[in-house]
């Protein structure tokens, strides 16, 4: 397994101290969230939040096999859009830190039966929550190529989404090779290589409503925060940068946020080459006022 993305940075941007209470939205493996915990005590907490409730009960019995009991790590299995009702159910009023480390994590990308990844033979579902919604699969039989372009343009400035999306919509893809293989057939081997990311990458943004998810908390942060609370980002496509980055300009201007990551930060050279998943972090924090 990894070491978690850009750790010393999220460490430095969230500054976890003893007896804090913090949140990490997107839980994944634990690896963020096992550095945290140890910072947050004693007599701090964190709330770990993950939609998957595959990848849940793995991340939790690592970290409770750590040594972290039920009233340091509290685990929940929801959409991070949901943090303001969970906050309100556990009776906290606010947080002094919130991590979202956005996308898909290696476990979810690495099991073909989950469908997220072209390098692997398996049907086309790409669900964050297989117990919820439609599978990619259903969703492109009933696209139609006005849907389609549109999705592969916002999803991941896909520059062949017309071409693409009158060759795709409508069809029956079940596998996640067969969609490769019918980009293939439409674009040059060059193009198709290139397109293949960015196809599987626009579905499933689409099928998880993954910006509906990202607007909604960064929408309600400033409820969740406690004054001087810090919210750190990591971003992999321009679609999530450029959400958070205005946000939090937004929130400076209007006194929400004392400061924020105006320049994002990045991985540094050898942590790409030791996790090439890296390569397009990008992380923006922000401080409440
Ligand atoms: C990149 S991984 C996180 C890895 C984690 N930081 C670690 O160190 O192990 C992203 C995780 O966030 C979850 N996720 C993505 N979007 C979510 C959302 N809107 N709400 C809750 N969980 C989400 C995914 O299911 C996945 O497990």
């Amino acid at each position: 397994m990894h070491r978690p993305v850009m750790l010393e940075e999220v460490l430095r941007a969230l500054d976890p101290q003893p007896g804090e209470r913090m949140a990490d939205g997107t839980l994944g493996h634990g690896g963020h969230a096992s550095a945290l915990l140890p910072r947050l005590l004693p007599g701090g907490s964190l709330l770990g939040l993950d939609q998957d409730p595959l990848q849940i009960p793995v991340a939790e019995a690592r970290l409770r096999a750590q040594g972290f009991p039920e009233d340091t790590l509290i685990v929940r299995r929801s959409n991070f859009a949901g943090l303001p009702r969970i906050l309100a159910e556990l009776g906290w009023t606010g947080l002094d830190g919130i991590l979202l480390d956005l996308g898909v994590s290696s476990m979810q990308i690495d099991n073909p039966e989950r469908g997220f990844s072209y390098k692997h033979q398996g049907p086309l579902d790409m669900r964050m929550n297989p117990n919820r919604g439609e599978t990619a699969a259903a969703w492109l039989t009933k696209s139609t190529p006005e849907k389609l372009e549109a999705v592969l343009f916002r999803n991941a400035d896909e520059p062949h989404a017309e071409r693409l999306a009158r060759a795709l919509a409508g069809q029956r893809l079940e596998t996640c090779e067969a969609l490769a293989d019918a980009i293939r057939s439409v674009l040059t081997e060059t193009d198709a290589a290139a397109s293949i990311p960015r196809v599987f990458q626009a579905l499933r943004i689409q099928i998880n409503d993954e910006f509906g998810a990202l607007e909604s908390i960064l929408r309600d942060l400033p409820i969740c925060l406690n004054p001087n609370g810090r919210v750190a980002v990591l971003t992999f496509h321009s679609g999530e940068d450029r959400r958070a980055k205005h946000t939090f300009a937004a929130g400076l201007k209007d006194g929400t946020y004392a400061e924020f990551a105006k320049e994002p930060l990045r991985p540094s050279a050898q942590e790409i080459r030791d996790n090439p998943r890296a390569s397009c972090a990008k992380l923006r924090w922000a401080r409440k006022s």
